[in-house]
């Protein structure tokens, strides 16, 4: 038997321009996080075979946040959906989606959340899904609120639902952030400019979806994620730990 050297997996490189870098001085906190110099390490086949996600482990009511306690929570109750792309526009199936957002206050329920808001008992804030054939997923929730953060004076951020994509394996996992269109404080959000194409920034922002929505029950909105590509969604650097 002849043996014949690691296999490589074939490298995929960011297109330039689309996502936004590590280091984002008016974004403060990049400025101690972000890496001085970055070695991409070759990808071996070790780290897209697994571990894998067993799809077992997500059932249907993860991604209804407003039926994970024994009251509703307060708020707007919002429909989000999308469909999770490839660069070719074809659907990506079978992919696990998470969301994380505060509740309509504004609020986390984390420890490191001290905003003065109220906590919502009936409101945790964290879903999943798997996408279907078509690469579809969908979330029931609450729109939720602005906060601030202090990263400079009045700094609130815009709301937002954060997004992990896992993809097929741990190695893969991506994370973004999904806006409202028209939200007033686009301009002094250091995090959704630190995406500086302006193109590639109105791919964050989720479309009002009229033909989802459910009568006289919630407003529904939309966000396709294309993963890869020119016409990516653009996507955080490094590995989640992201504060706001
Ligand atoms: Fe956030």
């Amino acid at each position: 038997m002849t043996t014949s050297g690691p296999l490589l997996v074939p490298e995929y490189r960011r297109p330039q321009g689309v996502h936004p870098d590590p280091r984002t001085p008016e974004y403060m906190s990049t400025r101690l996080r972000a890496p001085e110099r970055l070695t991409v390490l070759p990808h071996m086949l070790t780290e897209i075979t697994g571990p894998l996600l067993g799809e077992g482990l997500v059932n249907e009511a993860d991604a209804d946040l407003t039926r994970q306690h024994h009251g509703e929570p307060l708020g707007e109750r919002i429909i989000v959906h999308g469909r999770l792309l490839d660069e070719g526009g074809r659907p990506v199936a079978g992919s696990l989606v998470e969301v994380w957002q505060p509740n309509a206050a504004g609020r986390y329920r984390h420890d490191r959340d001290r905003h003065p808001a109220p906590l919502d008992p009936n409101f945790t804030g964290i879903g999943r899904c798997v996408t279907d054939a078509q690469g579809g997923f969908r979330f029931v929730t609450v729109k939720p609120g602005a906060y601030p953060w202090g990263n400079h004076d009045n700094a609130w951020r815009p709301a937002h639902i954060h997004f992990s994509l896992l993809g097929r394996a741990f190695t893969q996992r991506l994370i973004t952030q999904m806006y409202f269109p028209g939200d007033p404080l686009f301009g002094q959000d250091p995090i959704f400019n630190s995406v500086r194409d302006p193109v590639a920034r109105q791919r964050l922002i989720a479309h009002l979806d009229l033909s989802e929505t459910v009568h006289e029950w919630a407003l529904a909105y939309r966000f396709d994620i294309v993963l890869r590509g020119p016409e990516s969604t653009p996507m955080e650097d490094g590995e989640g730990d992201h504060d706001s």
